[in-house]
């Protein structure tokens, strides 16, 4: 079967886009299925650093098919700076992207509702990106949101005035205007470069490579504890984050999916705000953020950073059917003298429990923690599974034993070439 999907099982940011760069060339096409600008997916070759946020990890390979599928949320003005950047640094993607006309637009006045919604929850803050996430998914589900495919109709601008007063009337009880005057010029030079894109019904597109036998690896954004039905809601993001969001979010059917790929941080992080039961509040926690480099790569926010959590991996991996981990950052705990890893919760009620209790619970569990042997070697420099020191490998082995999947990547630095197979 040719469709493999990658996703992220913990709170985002565990490494995917590295990953989907890495692996890219054995496939024909990279679909990126849901989220948008709230993603950040970093890819380091050649000594230089990329982030994409809205463009799939598979542009950099130019006989690969780049597909922003129809789940996905895009906002015109984010993108075409990225492909700007993309073009400046010799990247050519007007023959290899596609963009599905089902996906949905951001518009200015969906980042503004972002804004006054967050301003108007107080403490009870989602720790949203601002990037409009939230409201263009509601307007999705309420059906009254625009389309890629709308800003090819003569009334595009039509629709998009009844959206903005649709908007300007949510705003409307928290006493606040929407203020994007300043930005709706550039908003629409920006649906003008939209509109010289290779705009597709990509479920067609994708599906013609499949029935040819071409293979498609399917790109998760976040991760799965950000999940809308399955992760700490509301602390979440609003798209399905989990394996079976790619057959909404692109238009393919179950069967064809083959292999799902998890990744995971050998430790955890999260950014915004919810339950995080293994965080390290003290100098642990700082020294995996400073090691790590853990600050948001969309808004720049310090990371939350933390033990890695066995439970909230298990359930991750039994959501999405997970057929292999690829485990990231491995080198972050270089020097560590102990590496710590929750295995259990202990609930409120004194029970001990493998399992992920319901979010509203989280707050009340205690991480039971097993203690590991750090490693002492600079893993960065290592080419081969067959240099791991052997704490490492115990520690691997260990994680194999506790989440009955196997680890078939280890990664030892941000680079392409710090992937090792096992
Ligand atoms: P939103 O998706 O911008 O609405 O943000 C909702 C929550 O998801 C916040 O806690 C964000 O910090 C988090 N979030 C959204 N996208 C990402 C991501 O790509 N990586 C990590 N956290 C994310």
């Amino acid at each position: 079967m040719p469709v493999d999907v990658l996703v992220g099982l913990q709170w985002g940011d565990e490494g995917k886009g590295k990953i989907v760069d890495v692996l890219a060339p054995t496939y024909d096409a990279v679909a990126r299925f849901q989220g948008g600008p709230n993603a950040g997916h970093t890819l380091t070759f050649d000594g230089v650093k990329h982030v994409l946020h809205q463009v799939p990890s598979g542009i950099f390979h130019p006989h690969i098919l780049n597909i922003v599928g129809n789940g996905v949320v895009l906002d015109p003005v984010v993108f075409r700076g990225e492909l700007q950047k993309l073009t400046a640094r010799g990247v050519d993607w007007s023959h290899n992207l596609y963009i599905s006309k089902k996906a949905q637009l951001i518009l200015p006045s969906h980042r503004a509702l972002d804004r006054i919604s967050e301003e108007a929850r107080g403490n009870t803050k989602i720790g949203s990106t601002l990037k409009g996430i939230g409201p263009t998914y509601s307007d999705k589900i309420g059906r009254v949101g625009l389309r890629v495919g709308h800003i090819l109709l003569p009334d595009f601008e039509a629709r998009y005035k009844e959206a903005v007063a649709h908007h300007a009337s949510i705003a409307a009880p928290y006493k606040k205007g929407l203020e994007i005057e300043e930005f709706e010029a550039d908003f629409f030079s920006a649906v003008e470069f939209l509109r010289t894109l290779q705009l597709a019904d990509t479920e067609y597109l994708l599906n013609d490579l499949l029935t040819q036998g071409k293979r498609v690896l399917a790109e998760g954004a976040q991760g799965s504890l950000l999940d809308i039905d399955f992760g700490t809601y509301p602390y979440v993001t609003s798209s399905s984050t989990i394996a079976a969001g790619a057959c909404t979010g692109l238009g393919i059917a179950p069967r064809h999916i083959d292999k799902v790929f998890g990744i995971t941080k050998a430790y955890c992080t999260r950014v915004g705000s919810g339950p995080f039961p293994t965080e390290l509040l003290d100098e642990v926690g700082e020294q995996i953020r400073q090691a790590g480099r853990e600050f948001g790569s969309t808004t720049g926010r310090p990371r939350r950073c933390g033990w890695i959590d066995l439970p909230a991996l298990r359930y991750a991996i039994m959501l999405n059917g997970v057929t292999e981990l690829h485990l990231m950052k491995a080198d972050v705990l270089d020097g560590f003298a102990e590496i710590r890893a929750c295995t259990h919760y202990r609930t409120a009620t004194g029970e001990s429990t493998p399992r992920l209790p319901d979010p509203g619970e989280l707050d009340a569990v205690t991480p039971e923690y097993l203690t590991l042997p750090g490693w002492h070697s600079d893993l960065t420099q290592l080419t081969d599974t067959t240099q791991l020191p052997s704490n490492l490998l115990s520690y691997l082995t260990f994680l194999e034993h506790e989440l009955q999947v196997p680890i078939r990547i280890v990664s030892v630095s941000p680079d392409r070439v710090s992937t090792l197979y096992r």
